[in-house]
């Protein structure tokens, strides 16, 4: 302990390793597609401003600007500042200067791929440079961009918006999974990958797109990965479709080859070096390792902001949570008491980013430091390319991202913290030098960095269950999946394993083509077993309630909270929503009806310690998913006391995900056994019912299964004949005996 301390008094002691330099890159610009043209910009711009004026007839704006008398003036100052301020910003964006370059590259060429530097403007610029140059002028023609991530991509159309300035929605809009923010009159639609995949499903052509953009394709994600075959193939039979896939690496080759060879336009990068700085020793406790380094920093390092990458929500909370109490504890100590050692902190204006934040918390990141302050955002992977966060001089890098894991054998996917790869911590350091020259502390061993990462990361597609994209894909109309177009093919094992899964499910027949039920599966957006659940309820009568439970769970795990002051009094409030140890999912139920009685009261919310925005965000879903079930013609049938039918049903989409405990308290797998536990979390993890059926799983310190019911084994015989035979789940002992006995 003593140690400890003294540990966090001296500090933790970096070694100067070495310092990448990264300047202009001038070899790399003369490498464009098209050559630059020498029209001057400032020319063409005074020449459009002519125009401009020209065309108007009345008092100019900057006529009512400059009479003080006009009543409009005040506020026309104020609104032009702050357009000239964005239309500045706008220019000053390394992409700018090649804006014409790369509108002719795009006429010349139906397909291009780009790269350039996190932050050198491809999300912001390139969709309105596109509407700018025309692409969209058709009447309910758009121009579309593509994202991995819902947070990134909510936060740059309202960005492009406000430099639009038209209102979020209109012109500009985006597109997440269970959100529609667009409009008739939308050009530029940002939107997930995810969601572009599903619009596959009600326009195969993308007819009302003229461009596409496929944002941070490096990122590799499951869906980017299936939607580069669907929109080559679009290309094939669209000539006039434009298709843009940009990246932050500089490997785009590889890209390039995939689209048949197509160009490779640059756009060079500025950036300042970046001082990289390994730690001497490997550190035990990385998380602690942060919360000194940050201090650290925040203490002895001049002006800039700080940023910290995490592995999720938890640990960014809790690292919010350290950090904020530091501060101000140290704020509050007198000068006199240690001898004036420990310096007073400045104010640290401590900002989470993650998938799950709530929207109006988000835009916080983009405010600036406090005049004598710092600013340390918190983030998961988000901030490695697909945000750019001005300002930030220092990054810590614990060298840890949380990833998704998929053993086909098993069946069984879960999320782990593993190590980051080198091409992730090089595009974590370079989030340091953007707009001056800053340091990257890397919370590792240089020998690790070069025995122990990975070069690359592995993409998604070869590290996950394939069952939603399968069932997204068959409803395409794509059977043969072993001969589609991947850039890099998912195992052969995984394919086979999803195609497996589906047919238990009941989605594909035994030729593997699509059942009826699988083609109203694929009509929700939600993980196949999720949908079957859905769906499964018409049966059982409890329609209502199942949506409720798909709702709560699709929220992710934000509903509850526990304020650290507050700890017993929260754990009790949960406590009452398990009525009768009914398990995990029941009682998400609960806590839904418990508020929708209470008119959806914010006060609820607030006594009972659960998350009124995550409730809003699940009502919006349920209320979603209820048009949806309409469009397969399903009934809101409703049984609040079904508890058994409700259990029925969510066993008849997670069957799969079964487990039976075993004497030394611990869980087996049912098939293709594997130890596993009961979330600490969960309603059950005192109860150790015999038999439960879990949501997902995590690995932390050993697999968890998180949101468990407990159900009876003869169900799964009932609901599952076809994946469980009664003599495998032993449904009281006898049927094992009896296999025993030679015949
Ligand atoms: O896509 P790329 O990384 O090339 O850059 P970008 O996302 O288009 O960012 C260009 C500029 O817009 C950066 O200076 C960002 O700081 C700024 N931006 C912002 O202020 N707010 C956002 N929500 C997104 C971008
Ligand atoms: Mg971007």
């Amino acid at each position: 302990k003593k140690n400890k301390e003294q540990d966090e008094k001296r500090g933790y002691d970096y070694v100067f390793e070495d310092q990448i330099a990264f300047v202009v890159d001038e070899q790399i610009k003369g490498t464009n597609v098209s050559d630059s043209s020498s029209s001057s910009d400032s020319d063409s711009d005074s020449q459009r401003e002519k125009t401009r004026r020209r065309r108007r007839r009345n008092k100019t704006t900057q006529e009512k600007i400059d009479d003080e008398n006009d009543p409009d003036s005040k506020a026309l100052r104020g609104e032009l500042g702050a357009r000239k301020k964005i239309e500045a910003d706008r220019r000053s964006l390394p992409i700018y200067p090649y804006r014409d370059d790369l509108i002719k590259a795009v006429e010349d060429h139906q397909t291009i791929v780009i790269v350039g530097e996190t932050g050198s403007g491809k999300t912001t610029q390139i969709p309105q440079y596109m509407w700018e140059a025309g692409f969209a002028k058709e009447e309910g023609v758009r121009i579309g961009c593509t994202q991995p991530r819902r947070v990134a991509a909510m936060s740059v159309a309202t960005r492009v918006a406000d430099e639009v300035g038209c209102k979020l929605g209109n012109e500009i809009g985006y597109s997440i999974r269970f959100e529609d923010c667009t409009s008739d009159k939308t050009k530029v639609k940002y939107m997930t990958d995810g969601m572009l995949l599903r619009e596959f499903l009600g326009e195969p052509d993308l007819k009302s797109y003229s461009v596409m953009m496929v944002d941070e394709a490096h990122e590799r994600t499951l869906h980017t990965d299936v939607l580069f075959g669907l929109v080559k193939d679009i290309a094939r039979f669209r000539p006039e479709i434009k298709l843009l896939i940009s990246s932050a690496t500089l490997d785009a080759e590889k890209f390039s080859e995939y689209f048949d060879f197509a160009p490779i336009f640059r756009i060079p990068g500025r950036r300042y070096p970046v001082d990289i700085l390994y730690t001497k020793q490997p550190e035990a406790d990385y998380m602690d390792a942060v919360v000194v380094s940050v201090l650290q920093i925040h203490a002895q390092e001049p002006k800039g902001d700080i940023l910290v990458f995490c592995t999720g929500q938890e640990e960014i909370e809790a690292l919010e949570e350290t950090l904020n109490t530091r501060v101000k504890q140290s704020q509050s100590t007198n000068d006199d008491e240690d001898g004036g050692r420990s310096k007073r902190l400045a104010e640290l204006v401590v900002c989470p980013i993650y998938a799950s934040l709530p929207t109006d918390l988000q835009q916080k990141i983009f405010e600036p430091a406090p005049e004598k302050g710092r600013k340390c955002v918190l983030a998961t992977n988000i901030a490695e390319t697909s945000l750019t966060i001005d300002g930030i001089k220092y990054v810590i890098d614990p060298g840890f991202c949380k990833q998704k894991s998929y053993n086909p054998r098993s069946g069984m996917e879960s999320l782990v913290v593993t190590p980051t790869s080198q091409a992730s911590a090089m595009q974590r350091a370079g989030r340091a030098g953007r707009t001056s020259a800053g340091k990257c502390y890397r919370l590792y061993t240089a020998w690790s960095f070069q025995n122990e990462l990975d070069p690359n990361t592995v993409p998604e597609i070869q590290r996950t269950n394939l069952g939603n994209v399968v069932l997204m894909l068959k409803s395409l109309g794509i059977n043969d999946l072993m001969h589609f177009d991947f850039m890099d093919p998912p195992p052969a094992e995984t394919l086979l394993r999803a195609l497996e899964q589906l047919y238990a499910l009941g989605a594909l027949n035994d030729r593997g083509e699509l059942t009826k039920l699988g083609r109203r599966m694929a009509e929700f957006p939600l993980d196949p077993m999720l949908s079957k659940t859905l769906i499964a309820s018409d049966k059982y009568k409890c329609v209502d309630e199942v949506a409720t439970v798909c709702a709560m769970l699709s929220c992710g795990n934000t509903i509850f909270y526990r304020p650290k002051e507050k700890q017993l009094l929260a754990d009790h409030a949960h406590k009452a929503f398990h009525v009768g140890d009914v398990g995990d999912h029941l009682a998400l139920m609960n806590v839904f009806n418990s508020w929708q009685d209470c008119d959806y009261s914010t006060q609820w919310c607030f006594e009972n310690f659960v998350q009124h925005r995550t409730m809003k965000q699940a009502r919006d879903i349920r209320d979603q998913l209820v048009k949806m079930l309409e469009r397969v013609e399903i009934d809101l049938s409703s049984d609040r006391n079904a508890v058994d039918n409700i259990k029925k049903c969510i066993t008849s989409g997670f069957f799969y995900h079964c487990a039976k405990l075993q004497r030394n308290g611990s869980y087996r797998t049912v098939k293709n056994p594997q130890t596993v536990s009961i979330h600490p979390s969960s309603g059950l993890a005192k109860e150790l019912p015999k038999w439960v059926v879990y949501f997902e799983l995590v690995f932390t310190s050993k697999e968890y299964m998180r949101q468990c019911i407990e159900i009876q084994p003869k169900w799964l015989v009932e609901i599952a004949p076809h994946y469980y035979q009664s003599r495998e789940i032993d449904i009281d002992g006898d049927a094992q005996k009896q296999k025993r006995t030679p015949a």
